[in-house]
């Protein structure tokens, strides 16, 4: 069975409380019931983390050959638009990476027009709110197939 690592970085342990206007109501556990659910139809095993702290990621995904992960959908948040460090540590595992975003950070301010992942990611998926992580995760598996 394919393993999955889901990031999802800094202030996003606040949504549902967090400018809702721009991130919506859902909260982080409802984003991880409903990925838990579309993995189980997919027949796929999540690895659900979230971390506020730049380096906390950078390990993470630094384990990934260690804990048998196939692939990593990240929400890197703020980090991707300054991130070299979390950029560096997705080129180097080298596995399927897909980048997804809640708002459409091609809308936003220009500082978060630039994400330093995305490069180094299979693709990215920006402006679709919960949708995004879905779609993230059904591009994932094709990718696995
Ligand atoms: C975000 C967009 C980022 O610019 C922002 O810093 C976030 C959330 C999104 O999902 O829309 O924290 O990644």
């Amino acid at each position: 069975m394919s393993k999955i690592l889901v990031i999802h970085g800094p202030n996003l342990n606040l949504l549902g409380q967090r400018e809702k206007d721009i991130y919506g109501q859902t909260t982080l556990d409802e984003i991880n019931v409903a990925l838990t659910e579309f993995s189980k139809k997919y027949g796929v095993k999540l690895n659900i983390v979230q971390s506020n702290h730049e380096g906390e990621i950078v390990d993470i995904i630094g384990k990934v050959k260690e804990d048998h992960i196939n692939a990593i959908l990240i929400n890197p948040a703020a980090y991707t638009h300054t991130s070299v460090a979390i950029r560096d540590a997705v080129a180097a595992v080298n596995i399927p990476t897909v980048e997804v975003h809640l708002s459409n950070i091609y809308s936003r301010e220009d500082f978060r027009q630039t994400s330093l992942i995305a490069p180094v990611s299979h693709g990215q998926i920006s402006g679709f709110g919960v949708d995004s992580y879905l779609l993230g995760l059904q591009a994932i598996i094709n990718i696995l197939k």
